[in-house]
C-alpha cells in the first residue's frame, strides 16, 4: 500500500498544536493507561540517576520528562525540549502544580538543531518523537553529540510488529479504535496521520542500522507490548 506524503515540520508542530488540548486524555483512553508504563520503562532504560542532567527530546505535555525529573530528584536537572508552544505550555502547567516543583525547564526548539552544547547530558528519552521527526538521522546525530561519551539514551515509539496475529490486531485498533475515537472528537485527520506515519516508520533493525550510523557505540531495539511498541537503547 502507497503510504501518503510526508508532513512537513511546519505541518507537523501546527498538528500538536491544535491536538495539545485533548493530548493526554487521548493517550490514557487510547493506551488504556499502559503508555504511563511504557514511559516509566524508557526513564529506566535511559540510565538516568539521581542528580543527573537530562534532556526529554520531543517532550509534549511532558509526561517522560515529569518521571525524569522523580528519577533525577533534588540534585538533578531536566530539560524538556519541543517545538510545539501549545504542548509545552501544557507541561509548564503541569510542573507549576507539582510540590516540590521539579527542577525541569521547558524548552521551545527543534530536535534536529539542538540548541545545547556537545557532551552536555548524563541520559536522554524521547517519547513518540523519532516517527514524527522530518529527518530521523539528524534527530539521532543531534541526540548523540549532546549526549555524554558513554551516556544513554532510551527512545520509545510504535513499532509495526512481526507477528502476522499482531499485525492484523495493531492495523484493527488503528481502524477501530483510534479513529473512531478522533473521529468522535472532531480529529479524524490527525489521527489518521497515526498510521501513515507509522508506515513510514523503520522497523526496530533499521533504527539500530541507523543509531550506529549517526555514530552510536551500541544500540539494541528492545520490542514491548506484543511488539505494537518498541525502546530503541543507544549508547554513546
Ligand atoms: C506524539 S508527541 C509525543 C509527546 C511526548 N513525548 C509523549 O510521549 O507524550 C510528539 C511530539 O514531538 C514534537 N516534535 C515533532 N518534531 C519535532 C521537532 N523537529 N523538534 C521538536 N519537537 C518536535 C511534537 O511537537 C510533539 O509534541
Amino acid at each position: 500500500m502507497a503510504s501518503s506524503p510526508s508532513p512537513s515540520a511546519e505541518q507537523i508542530q501546527a498538528l500538536f498544536d491544535r491536538i495539545a488540548p485533548v493530548y493526554d486524555t487521548f493517550n490514557q483512553q487510547l493506551s488504556w493507561g499502559l503508555h504511563r508504563v511504557w514511559k516509566q520503562m524508557a526513564v529506566q532504560w535511559s540510565g538516568a540517576q539521581p542528580g543527573d542532567t537530562c534532556l526529554d527530546v520531543c517532550c509534549g505535555s511532558g509526561d517522560i520528562a515529569l518521571l525524569l525529573g522523580r528519577q533525577v530528584g533534588p540534585s538533578g536537572r531536566v530539560v524538556g525540549l519541543d517545538f510545539s508552544a501549545e504542548q509545552l505550555a501544557i507541561a509548564q502547567r503541569r510542573s507549576d502544580r507539582q510540590w516540590p516543583r521539579p527542577s525541569i525547564t521547558w524548552h521551545q526548539g527543534d530536535a534536529l538543531a539542538l540548541p545545547f552544547a556537545a557532551e552536555h547530558f548524563d541520559a536522554a528519552t524521547m517519547g513518540y518523537g523519532l516517527r514524527n521527526l522530518t529527518n530521523i538521522p539528524q534527530g539521532l546525530q543531534e541526540l548523540r553529540r549532546v549526549l555524554k561519551p558513554g551516556a544513554q539514551a532510551a527512545i520509545l515509539d510504535f513499532h509495526q510488529p512481526s507477528n502476522p496475529v499482531m499485525q492484523g490486531f495493531q492495523q484493527w485498533y488503528l481502524d477501530a479504535i483510534v479513529v473512531p475515537t478522533a473521529k468522535r472528537c472532531g480529529l479524524t485527520e490527525e489521527y489518521a496521520y497515526i498510521s501513515s506515519s507509522l508506515d513510514r516508520f523503520p522497523n526496530g533493525t533499521r533504527q539500530v542500522q541507523l543509531a550506529h550510523e549517526a555514530g552510536f557505540s551500541a544500540a539494541i531495539h528492545y520490542p514491548i507490548a506484543g511488539g505494537l511498541m518498541g525502546v530503541l537503547v543507544v549508547t554513546r
